[in-house]
């Protein structure tokens, strides 16, 4: 007998009537793409932006429009019922607040109140509609009920304005849709938490254009910042000279120095559930700075260096009670020990719950596409992964972070 063949999984995606509504259509072309069936309701003011022609061709499904078309089929019922995931994008200030309420007096507002699925909401707006006290009190209200609101990213509004308003990218979005579907019938375990992760590697400046530095790539913690949004988390990634996208729905703090990172690590952390320092963090920086660019023949003969905190071991000491802490250790084993035996001596010294150690004696590691890392545990297990991509190596940490919590409580 033949396989039976899996189940092409359903998104709707809705549409509202944002100027960014035309980037609604890149993240359809890339659900199509993963092989998704994909069903465009828009409302009335989204087709103002885009014309229904366009969504019916990218999506190759007729679009639903009206809560009056098809009556037959009962599509303010139906449509809802068979989604596997529902994203709304972008979604306008006025979309968060009918949807707070519960309207269901066009077709989007009944299908988010008849689906079951995981909803994602990717909001855009101008920066003072989106702090305005009235947004933000609905979507931690849309929060606390489950659907997953991603942050509007920074940058360039319509118009002349910048700021925090930009809908993140499609294909950042479309990633946290992926994700929900994978986690189809889980639900989004982190929803509520507050995560901070901190990414890349820090520059301590020798002079005015030169640093030490080092080849962290940050894509890790990216991995880690993604996956914990994408599992519902409220997620501050704390990221130090990275050029990666922006993980969709995330804060984004940016910082350059072990000094810096130091500083906004131990702001974002008074109030997080979890801290991960999966960030490269120099352990000396230059005791003098020249503020000029040194010129060739006036080189200092020697660098004095001093050492900088270990932000790792200081956020231990003042956590907050029930505060999971997770460090990350590139480990290469010498005379002194194995890659473990370090590991184990670096989880005791920093007091950390987890560390997620990498075996950096082979070609992976820092800018690699995989990973090879074992997680440890302050009560002694282990657990071993294989090769990896990072973020499947983030769902793992992830996971075992999620057993901290059942310890815990
Ligand atoms: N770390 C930190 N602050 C520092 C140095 C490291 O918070 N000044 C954190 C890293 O982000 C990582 C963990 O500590 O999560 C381990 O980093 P690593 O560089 O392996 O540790 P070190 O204490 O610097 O040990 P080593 O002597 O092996 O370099």
């Amino acid at each position: 007998m033949a396989p039976e063949a899996a189940r092409v999984p359903r998104v709707i995606v809705g549409v509202t009537g944002g100027i960014a509504a035309y980037k609604a259509c890149e993240v359809i072309r890339r659900l199509k793409q993963s092989g998704a069936d994909v069903v465009v309701i828009p409302t009335l003011a989204a087709l103002r932006f885009v014309g229904e022609a366009t969504f019916a061709a990218l999506s190759g499904n007729a679009v639903a429009t009206d809560i009056w078309g098809d009556v037959q089929d009962v599509p303010h019922v139906s449509l809802g019922r068979s989604a596997d995931a529902v994203v709304v994008v972008p979604a306008t200030a006025d979309f968060l607040a009918r949807t707070v309420q519960g309207r269901a007096d066009d077709l989007l507002g009944a299908t988010l109140l008849t689906t079951r699925a995981p909803v994602v909401i990717a909001t855009a707006m101008h920066t003072e509609m989106w702090e305005h006290v009235a947004t933000q009190a609905n979507v931690r209200v849309l929060r606390e009920r489950g659907l997953i609101v991603l942050e509007p990213a920074v940058g360039r509004l319509t118009g002349p304005d910048s700021g925090k308003g930009r809908l993140p990218e499609p294909a950042e979005i479309t990633e946290v849709v992926l994700q929900a579907l994978r986690r189809r019938g889980t639900t989004a375990d982190f929803q509520g938490r507050r995560v901070v992760v901190s990414a890349g590697g820090t520059r301590e400046p020798i002079d005015a254009v030169r640093f030490i530095g080092n080849s962290s790539s940050g894509r890790q913690g990216y991995a880690l910042a993604a996956m914990a949004a994408g599992r519902g988390a409220r997620v501050t990634l704390v990221s130090a000279n990275v050029s990666l996208p922006v993980p969709a729905g995330v804060d984004l703090v940016e910082v350059s120095t072990a000094a810096q990172l130091d500083d906004a690590m131990h702001r974002a952390a008074s109030s997080a559930d979890v801290i991960i320092m999966a960030a490269a963090v120099a352990d000396f920086s230059p005791a003098q700075v020249a503020e000029v660019k040194l010129k060739k023949g006036t080189a200092p003969a020697a660098i004095e260096l001093r050492e900088n905190r270990d932000i790792l071991r200081a956020l231990v000491e003042s956590r907050r009670p029930g505060q999971v802490i997770v460090g990350f250790a590139a480990e290469t084993g010498d005379s002194e020990g194995s890659v473990m035996e370090h590991a184990q001596r670096k989880l005791a010294a920093k007091g950390c719950d987890l560390l997620v150690v990498n075996d950096v004696s082979g070609a992976e590691g820092f800018g690699s596409a995989t990973n090879t890392v074992t997680i440890l545990a302050a009560n002694g297990s282990q657990q071993a992964f294989q090769s990896m991509s990072k973020a499947a190596v983030a769902d793992a940490v992830l996971d075992a972070i999620g057993g901290q919590f059942i310890r815990t409580q």
